[in-house]
């Protein structure tokens, strides 16, 4: 039997879907941005720039945004610095204050989003500093910035973000480490050590991604009949569940909403009734996170909700829990690499079993340059 292979076929690397491609490939291309970053100087410029500023903004569009979320919630944590985090298009909120000493972390896979760059623009024309951190060299953001931190991710094709997530929260993440040994809230060892465990980010994917691929298939099969699905998180699983929703949402079409698990009292659990899916964010710590996740998904079990836990180990113990996910024991700086990759497959999967086109999902462009 003759095998033929279309020149398409060959550029997916036999993948059915540039999606699927891309989300195979984070393993490769985090050691490559993690190993181009620690033999460059980017990382340093962008400290020294964050450690003379006196208020820091960090901001972004859709993905990107959630990057920044993820850059906020490590600067507090590792550097004690508090960061503002706005999604682009809102720049004006602040267009009337005096940036004269203020950095504005400006995240943008293309470069070349719209949004993105009139934010650049309206920070720099009120005296601020700008560091990108861009997927494309010489693209327009990094071009009109001060500093420029680069992802090695190649080429990303399938319109909704993956591989570009993962790279720019690893190169957010160095420049949350290499401020915090800057200003002392790290000692030179203590961020050595976390340098190393940054450095396998691949592998954490690696194993998230073999620990949930089967388990996944299981999963889309019984969420793709849903109208609905909340994604929860608590501390860092905020920002990578409104990532998880956004996957869900742009390729499978299903709606998909995420909100800080505490929220749910507060409004959203009112929709919530008999077989409403919810999807809990797992993260470290642990010892943190543990009593307030099981005391989630107890009101979420006592509304008749269908709970699904995708997290580190730790959590199997949850009672009134449905369906887990462990992509196995990572900390808070390895835990992104570990999570994220489950529920993109799961929205690839669930794309393909709705006979959607996760590579070309309607209404939407890779790049936004127009407002
Ligand atoms: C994410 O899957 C989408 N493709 C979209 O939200 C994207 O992240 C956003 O348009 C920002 O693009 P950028 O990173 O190129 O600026």
């Amino acid at each position: 039997m003759t095998v033929t292979w279309s020149i398409e076929d060959a550029e997916k690397g036999g993948y059915p879907h540039y999606m699927l491609k891309e989300i195979m490939e984070q393993p490769r291309v985090l050691f490559e941005t993690y190993t181009g970053l620690a033999s460059s100087r980017e990382l340093e410029n962008a400290a020294k720039l964050l450690s003379n500023a006196e208020k820091i903004f960090v901001t972004g569009a859709g993905t990107s945004y959630h990057a920044g979320l993820v850059f906020a919630y490590y600067m507090a944590r590792i550097a004690k610095r508090p960061v503002i985090p706005f999604i682009s298009s809102e720049y004006l909120a602040y267009r009337d204050m005096d940036h004269s000493n203020s950095v504005l972390v400006a995240i943008s896979q293309s470069g070349e989003t719209i949004d993105t760059l009139q934010a650049v623009r309206s920070f720099k024309s009120s005296g601020g500093r700008v560091i990108a951190v861009s997927n494309v060299i010489g693209s327009t953001i990094p071009r009109e910035a001060d500093v420029t931190v680069y992802t090695r991710a190649g080429p990303e094709i399938g319109v909704a973000a993956t591989k570009t997530f993962l790279t720019q929260v690893l190169a957010l993440t160095g420049m949350a480490l290499t401020l915090a040994q800057y200003n002392g809230s790290m000692t030179q060892n203590e961020y050595r050590k976390a340098m190393d465990t940054l450095k396998n980010a691949g592998h954490a994917a690696s194993a998230g991604i073999d620990r949930s691929i089967r388990a996944v298939e299981l999963l889309a099969s019984s969420l793709r009949s849903k109208g609905n699905i909340y994604v929860l998180g608590r501390g860092l699983g905020v920002a990578l569940a409104y990532e998880a929703a956004l996957k869900i949402k742009e390729v499978s079409y299903i709606h998909a909403e995420a909100y800080p698990a505490g929220e749910s009292k507060h409004g959203p659990i009112a929709l919530v009734e008999d077989g409403f899916p919810v999807i809990f964010v797992g993260v470290p710590p642990r010892e943190e996170l543990h009593e307030k996740l099981q005391s989630n998904v107890m009101e979420m079990k006592a509304r008749g909700a269908s709970t699904i836990v995708v997290g580190v180990s730790g959590y199997d113990d949850l009672k009134g829990v449905d369906f887990y996910i462990d992509v196995g024991n990572y900390d808070e700086i390895l835990a992104p690499y570990a999570v994220v990759p489950p529920f993109q497959l799961l929205a690839y999967k669930l794309a393909v079993m709705l006979n959607r086109d996760p590579d070309k999902p309607r209404n939407l462009a890779k790049t936004v340059t127009v407002e």
